[in-house]
């Protein structure tokens, strides 16, 4: 399908981890949003997106389920896949999901290194800070960047007990703001911080070099992060205040759907033109 592809597109650099280094320090904001499939994963490219997650948010929005504990590093593969074929220009990074790089050092390295191979992903996203230090430093040192995620970090919703903001009280702020300096000191190319109160995402921000890219987190953050079927306004069932909306992708689908099925029905569709 690259021939489709505009000109505008083909001139466009390939985004690399340097590149958000680069941004951040000219303060140029960075743009990024989730992908799961090959479609939206071409739109987002072409639209001129910035990094592109393929998070383990597909366990919710693609998946329907509650949490992000059930999808498996086969899951994430399989989506990783398909996005990397429509992915040009954008920052490719997956999300290694919840228990593939828990167990041990050999498992982490073992299972990051499938995803970078078998996907041709450009990095991976690991939850966490001071528990993944280790982690984080094996893997630059076998050549894979790596991205944390701190603050609401879904893969612990469980010891959470509740998707409320993190970082309200002085302990678990102080605790952020460490474990990003420990996440940039080992080697970490970009943290998002997600759900934390604005005024903190401004401290962490301001306390490294490397790119914060917010989701819930404020204005001050050096990016800023969706995921694409909330913006998009296909969960109808997730309001949070976070999410801006900027279509209403589930109330024109079913309108368009409530029409198909009138046109069947009434024998409008297809006409004519639309036949052999
Ligand atoms: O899984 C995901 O989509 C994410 C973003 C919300 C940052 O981790």
């Amino acid at each position: 399908m690259n021939e489709f592809q505009s000109k505008e597109v083909k001139n466009r650099k390939k985004i690399t981890t340097k590149t958000l280094v680069t941004m951040k320090g000219r303060g140029e904001k960075i743009t990024a949003l989730t992908a799961y499939d090959f479609l939206m994963a071409r739109y987002l490219d072409e639209a001129g997106i910035d990094m592109m997650l393929v998070g383990d948010s597909l366990g919710n929005v693609i998946q329907g389920n509650a949490t992000t504990l059930t999808v498996t590093l086969d899951e994430i593969i399989y989506h990783a896949k398909i996005v990397r074929k429509a992915v040009k220009t954008a920052l490719l990074v997956v999300d290694l999901p919840f228990m593939s790089y828990h167990v041990d050092l050999k498992e982490s390295v073992r299972n990051c290194g499938r995803v970078m191979k078998e996907t041709g992903a450009d990095a991976v996203k690991l939850e966490g800070g001071e528990r993944i230090a280790e982690t984080v430093k094996h893997l630059i040192k076998v050549g894979i960047p790596v991205m944390g995620h701190l603050g609401l970090t879904p893969q612990s919703i469980n010891i959470f007990g509740t998707y409320a903001t993190r970082g309200t009280d002085p302990k678990e702020a102080k605790q952020i703001l460490k474990d990003a300096k420990i996440l940039q000191d080992s080697g970490c190319f970009g943290i998002v911080l997600e759900k934390i109160p604005a005024s903190l995402a401004k401290k962490v921000t301001d306390s490294v070099k490397i790119p914060t890219i917010g989701i819930g987190a404020g204005i001050n953050c050096d990016g800023q992060i969706l995921v694409t079927q909330d913006m998009l306004g296909m969960t109808e069932m997730f309001h949070p205040r976070f999410v801006r909306k900027y279509l209403n992708i589930a109330e024109q689908s079913k309108t368009a759907f409530r029409n198909y099925i009138k046109d069947v029905k009434n024998k409008k569709f297809p006409n004519k033109s639309e036949s052999y």
